[in-house]
């Protein structure tokens, strides 16, 4: 598909903390039939990789280049979008423990993680049009993709669907032990030096407290492809 521009057609989504960017950019992907990167694996790869490695969180700010080359993190494409690997495997389980949820942001901080990461996170370009996902996909990675949504919603809302996709209890107490976790996250993403979690200039926001799931992917699928026809008219 294009939109007139050069190149594959790229729809980024970025958001806060369980803002549902991946599972709504995944299901924008498939009813686009794009590729979906989520670019947040990478991160968590590349996390799980320095911990069984046993560096010290206290060293993870002075891990250059170099040192990044050891952790042999990858990103392998599959049919309907990539698959990150460590070491050639799939990560398992690490990916998405607490563990790595926790520490993640510490390592996002590192210069030289976020420019390794990008040039993997572009280099799914080759593969054609991408729909990705993550915190600084509209502003860094992807400047001039075609389309840019920004997804919020309220904290509580938030904890409560982490909740629920962990198969939680959504007690008042779980809810407020989670926002305090989200909200932790949240600041570390948004703090940060290089590539802070920010909402790109000329993006979609959409506030998805009150919309459901299939509201949300249809009014993104809806822009893209009116962006898509006005393109091919012109
Ligand atoms: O999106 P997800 O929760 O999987 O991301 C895990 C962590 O990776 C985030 O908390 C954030 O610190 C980092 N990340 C990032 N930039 C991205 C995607 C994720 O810094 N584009």
């Amino acid at each position: 598909m294009t939109d007139g521009r050069e190149g594959p057609l790229v729809v980024t989504i970025d958001g806060p903390a369980g803002s549902g960017k991946s599972t709504t950019a995944k299901e924008v992907a498939r009813r686009l039939g794009f590729r979906h990167l989520d670019s947040g694996a990478l991160y968590r790869a590349m996390t799980v990789a320095v911990m069984r490695a046993d560096i010290p969180e206290g060293e993870w700010d002075t891990l250059d280049r170099e040192a990044l080359s050891q952790f042999e993190v990858e990103l392998a494409p599959t049919e309907e979008g990539f698959l990150v690997l460590v070491r050639g495997k799939d990560p398992g389980e690490d990916l998405r423990s607490v563990e790595t949820t926790r520490l993640a942001p510490f390592l996002a901080r590192n210069r030289w993680v976020r420019q390794n990461l990008t040039e993997f996170q572009r280099s799914a370009l080759s593969f054609g049009d991408l729909v990705v996902d993550g915190r600084d996909m509209g502003t860094i990675v992807f400047p001039n993709a075609g389309l840019k949504v920004f997804l919020t919603a309220s904290l509580e809302e938030r904890s409560r669907r982490r909740l629920l996709q962990e198969g939680k209890p959504l007690d008042e107490k779980s809810i407020r032990q989670e926002a305090l976790r989200i909200s932790k996250r949240d600041e570390t993403d948004t703090d940060r030096a290089v590539a802070p979690l920010k909402k790109p200039m000329d993006a979609l926001e959409i506030d998805t407290t009150d919309l459901s799931f299939e509201t949300q992917v249809v009014r993104i699928v809806a822009v893209a492809l009116a962006l898509t026809r006005e393109a091919t008219e012109k």
